[in-house]
């Protein structure tokens, strides 16, 4: 049925003959009704549709009927019917051509067509499931006869319309998947067609029937908008057809299903048997969409189109095709909140009540098993680093040492040991143990626990997977079955035994196997307890994602019983506590703050990474403090071997002291040629602060305008990011505060002829105006490149004119290298070199100790000299040895690793990149920076330059998903920072790059 021919023309003038309206139309897409968006001089939208008179008109009134219902229910979810002049909700109207139709105006919904909206990310799909099961559950208690009992859409006959449209299939994929779904549906969906509870559902909540709008700051919001499709089916088919739908929609299968079905079951709950026919039903709907389009392909044979439109089909069971369809049916239960499989005894029982063998011939107890932690906070990288012989070695040592016959690693611990790209899956890595761990001597003898068939018998042969592999078929005690595996074996299995072959309990049924041929890695057995193959061959999983943790729980539950190992406890890490938020509230002070919406818990760094207690692994592009990298291992054991010679403070000579001071002074140019060491960034300046008034005998400062220098009292003094923020008191009479030199919103912009030194003129009238006051000037104090400020890197001449007027006024000028020294700037070693001055202190924190708490104020002579007036500076921490050591191995590294130099070529491809990005982003106002100091700022609007911080935070949240750890700054919070650990690499780089360039093309970041 085609939509009806009439010009806009027509259209206004049926809208004024019938509804008394009039206004600007725009032509909408519909493939059965000619749709119009009415726009009316109050502003106010409708959708006018004009419906082919062969609609039937109870089906309309059918919809009239559904939409008014949902409305009541559902508040503005649904558009609205609107009645026409007569306060009918349908009318006949006539068209030019002769013929009649139907007419009907609707209240407009706001938004983009689902199919249009990026990013397509589950919590999405998680919302048009709740949103369907809100419909489903609505349109249950409206009492209809099927609108549309024929329709080849409908559910009730999907199975017949993908049987009887098999053969005008002839694309190998697509009709291999035709025959493998209607299997399933025969065995699992079929038999429960008449125990399912039916109502009217919409029965198309397809990517162009669901609006989509908002997004920056909270979830998208959703509407329906097309009830032509209704029908009386299973009510859970409107749950399979949302599914069938969300496969389609860009995310891993799986994730559709818990995110699609997890939403419709909060607003509908599905009961078991419901749950278990979704799957095979949402099967059913692609079939029909499949032979559907088969159909039109075989009348249209020239349409290109046609089969253009089947490649998201196309792409979706490529990927179906890598996993097992009957997993659907588990995945689909668990989403909706069953246990995954349905068995009449659990697992748990079986184990519990059933006599069996133990595994390795006898119990393990802590008499003969030692424990060994692999988890992330375990020394993983003490029992599994160096080659494989080292780590067998390492292992069997430590069991025989300690007297016992094996080692035990757990379940269900995350562990970073699996590094083979077949554990990568999507943004994630599978981490989760499912079974336990014997490690013991390469030939140990393994028992069958219960009587049973060999089901697999499959060398595994890739690195890292479990080499040769046996898995039993048992019967548990309602004569289910249960399957246990056994992998990493001596190969010697693969000839004793073939698949079919039955055994008894207590039948040795394989050997501990030696690396490499193991999988390579040490010997060890990995045991495992499986209730349902899901369809799995000779490689069920014996890790898996974390999100998915729970689900593979399920499936594979704790097997220490069938070791004989009386406590389960025992066998399993001690995991972390779930109320950390909770608890940090409580106890620490309120004004700590967290990053992002839902925080990370960061168990341990590894160079430009910081892995979470998933195990989930992100690039952290902002801890300027691990400049050479998280736990870089030359700084770590330059602690740990200083750590156990002596720590101690700097009233003992140390060569390590001297020989780093000698070392620091000498990377400044003359005379900074003197160094005071302390413990904080905070320290580094209140000590410069005090030297500054020593030397000048006057206390006033001049600072900038959105500055920081540090938390206590005078530095809070100093900083306009405190004292002028939440909280704060202002600034005091002998601070004052010169402006920013922002030469892309500040007053003289990148047009002024010189706005270097016209910004170093306002210091020079601030410093001015001090020195004529009771304080007195004392200096100036300035970061290198501001960074509260947001990545604001200094115009040229700015330090030259602000230092020569200072000075001038007998003032000295701070250098503050807290945030950006030791070679982040790529072009200088220091900052402040980027503009050709020298100042009379410098002050530095941060990178200076890779995390160590270690901070140095630099002087001249004369300067330190002024202070040096009879009172001693102690400074319990500040110098010493370990301090000193880390120090200078963290000068090492720098040099060793070129990481200068490194910071100058990345910094400046990014820059180059984002410059690009910018230009097609007008979200993406400005880019700047120097070295591996960079911002990006966001604007609401790019001519005006209105900051936009919803936008920014938008962008750290989205590549925080992509696994990127960023943060925002500026007085408006608008600017994205980036200052990662100098050994950031190239592939990185390029990876953040592509994310970015996405992210910035979603919806929410385009501006209006
Ligand atoms: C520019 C600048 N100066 C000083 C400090 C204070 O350093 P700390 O936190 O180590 O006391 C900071 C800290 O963020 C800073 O960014």
């Amino acid at each position: 049925m085609t939509p009806p021919q009439l010009t806009e023309v027509e259209a206004l003038e049926l809208l004024a003959q019938h509804y008394g309206l009039t206004g600007q139309l725009v032509v909408l897409p519909g493939e059965r009704d000619r749709n119009f968006q009415l726009c009316l001089a109050s502003g106010e939208r409708n959708t006018f549709k004009v419906v082919n008179a062969e609609v039937p008109l109870e089906s309309l009134k059918t919809e009239i009927r559904a939409m008014q219902h949902l409305n009541s229910i559902l508040g503005g979810l649904v558009p609205n019917p609107l009645a026409d002049q007569a306060g009918r909700f349908i009318s006949q109207g006539s068209l030019q051509n002769g013929s009649t139709c139907w007419l009907r105006l609707q209240s407009w919904r706001p938004g983009i067509p689902l199919a249009e909206f990026q990013p397509h990310t589950t919590e999405l799909f998680h919302s048009v499931g709740h949103l369907m099961g809100q419909v489903a559950t609505s349109l249950s208690t409206l009492a209809v006869p099927d609108p549309h009992p024929d329709l080849p859409w409908h559910p009730d006959q999907a199975s017949q319309i993908v049987e009887d449209g098999l053969s005008l299939v002839a694309d190998p994929l697509l009709k291999n998947f035709l025959e493998q779904a209607l299997r399933l549906y025969d065995r699992y969906g079929r038999p429960l067609e008449t125990d399912l509870p039916r109502s009217l559902i919409q029965n198309d909540a397809n990517d162009y029937n669901i609006l989509v709008h908002g997004g920056l700051e909270g979830p998208p919001k959703l509407s329906l908008i097309d009830f032509g499709d209704m029908v009386v089916s299973w009510t859970c088919a409107e749950a399979a057809v949302t599914l069938a739908y969300a496969l389609l929609g860009q995310i891993s299968p799986w994730k559709a299903v818990q995110a699609t079905l997890g939403g419709f079951s909060q607003t509908r709950p599905l009961s078991s048997k419901e749950a278990e026919f979704v799957w095979p039903m949402a099967l059913m709907r692609l079939g029909v969409s499949i032979v559907m389009a088969a159909k039109q392909i075989q009348e249209q044979p020239e349409n290109e189109y046609l089969l253009i439109s089947q490649q998201p089909i196309r792409e979706l069971l490529q990927h179906l095709n890598a996993l097992s369809l009957e997993e659907g049916i588990a995945r689909s239960r668990f989403a909706c909140g069953h246990s995954s499989i349905c068995r009449k005894v659990s697992l748990e029982t079986t184990l519990e009540k059933q006599m069996f063998f133990p595994v390795m011939g006898q119990a393990l107890t802590s008499d003969n098993t030692l424990l060994l932690p692999l988890g992330i906070e375990s020394s993983t990288s003490d029992w599994l680093s160096g080659d494989v012989e080292e780590q067998s070695a390492r292992i069997q040592q430590a069991i025989e040492s300690s007297h016992k016959v094996f080692a035990l690693g757990l379940y269900d611990e995350i562990r970073l040991c699996y590094t083979a790209p077949e554990f990568q899956q999507d943004l994630e890595s599978r981490t989760v143990h499912l079974g336990l761990d014997v490690f013991g001597r390469a030939g140990t003898p393994i028992f069958a626990p219960f009587d049973g068939t060999f089901v697999t018998v499959h060398d595994n042969a890739q690195e890292q997977d479990y080499g040769p592999t046996l898995m039993l078929q048992h019967k548990d005690l309602s004569g289910e079955s249960l399957f246990t595996l056994y992998g990493h074996l001596d190969p010697e299995c693969l000839e004793l035994w073939l698949p079919g072959d039955s055994i008894q309990a207590g039948t040795r049924i394989a050997r501990i196997g030696a690396s490499p041929r193991n999988g390579n890695w040490p010997p060890h057995l990995h045991l495992q307890v499986i209730s349902h193959r899901l369809g799995w061959e000779t490689d069920f999983p014996g890790v898996a994602l974390p999100s998915e943790q729970s689900f593979w729980k399920e499936i594979s539950p704790n097997p220490y019983r069938l070791l004989g190992i009386p406590e389960q406890s025992w066998t399993e890490p001690e995991s972390l506590p779930r109320n950390l938020l909770a608890r940090r509230l409580h106890i620490l002070g309120r004004n700590l703050s967290l990053s992002y919406k839902e925080p990370l818990t960061i168990l341990r760094g590894e160079g430009v990474y910081l892995i979470d207690a998933l195990g989930r692994r992100f690039v952290d592009c902002v801890n300027n403090v691990a400049h050479v990298g998280h736990c870089h291992p030359r700084v770590v054991e330059a602690q740990r071997k200083q750590s156990s010679l002596l720590n101690t403070n700097t009233r003992y000579l140390h060569p390590e002291l001297v020989r780093y001071a000698e070392r620091l002074c000498g990377l400044f140019p003359d005379p900074l040629n003197v160094c005071f060491l302390a413990c904080t960034g905070s320290e580094a300046n209140e000590l410069a602060l005090r030297l500054a008034q020593a030397h000048t005998q006057a206390q006033g400062m001049v600072v900038v305008d959105v500055g920081y220098h540090g938390h206590t009292k005078s530095l809070i003094d100093l900083s306009p990011y405190k004292h002028n923020g939440p909280g704060g008191k202002g600034a005091p009479d002998w601070v004052r505060t010169t402006p920013m030199p922002d030469t892309y919103r500040g007053v003289y912009r990148e047009r002024h002829p010189d706005p270097g030194s016209a910004y170093g003129e306002k210091v020079i009238e601030h410093a001015e105006s001090l020195a004529k006051s009771e304080t007195g000037l004392a200096g100036f104090i300035c970061e290198s490149i501001l960074g509260c400020g947001g990545q604001i890197v200094l115009p040229e001449n700015y330090l030259q004119t602000a230092y020569a007027g200072v000075r001038k006024l007998g003032g000295l000028c701070i250098a503050d290298e807290v945030q950006v020294g030791f070679g982040r700037v790529g072009k200088t070693f220091w900052g402040f070199e980027l503009q050709g001055v020298v100042p009379d202190i410098v002050t530095l924190g941060k990178p200076i100790g890779n995390g160590h708490p270690l901070a140095a104020v630099i002087t001249t002579t004369e300067i330190a000299e002024a202070f040096a007036n009879g009172m001693e500076y102690f400074n319990t921490f500040g110098g010493n040895p370990v301090s000193a050591a880390v120090g200078n191995a963290v000068l090492d590294v720098i040099e060793e690793e070129d990481l200068q130099k490194h910071a100058l070529t990345l910094g400046n491809y990014l820059l180059e990149r984002w410059k690009g990005m910018s230009k097609r982003c007008p979200a993406l106002g400005q880019v700047r920076g120097e070295g591996l100091f960079l911002g990006m700022e966001f604007v609401a609007d790019p001519v005006q330059r209105i900051p936009c911080a919803a936008r920014a935070t938008y962008a750290v949240e989205r590549m925080k998903v992509q696994g990127f750890l960023l943060s925002t700054d500026g007085p408006a919070h608008n600017v994205i920072k980036f200052k990662p650990p100098l050994v950031f690499p190239e592939s990185e780089a390029e990876r953040l790059c592509n994310n970015l360039e996405q992210i910035l093309k979603e919806v929410p970041l385009q501006l209006a």
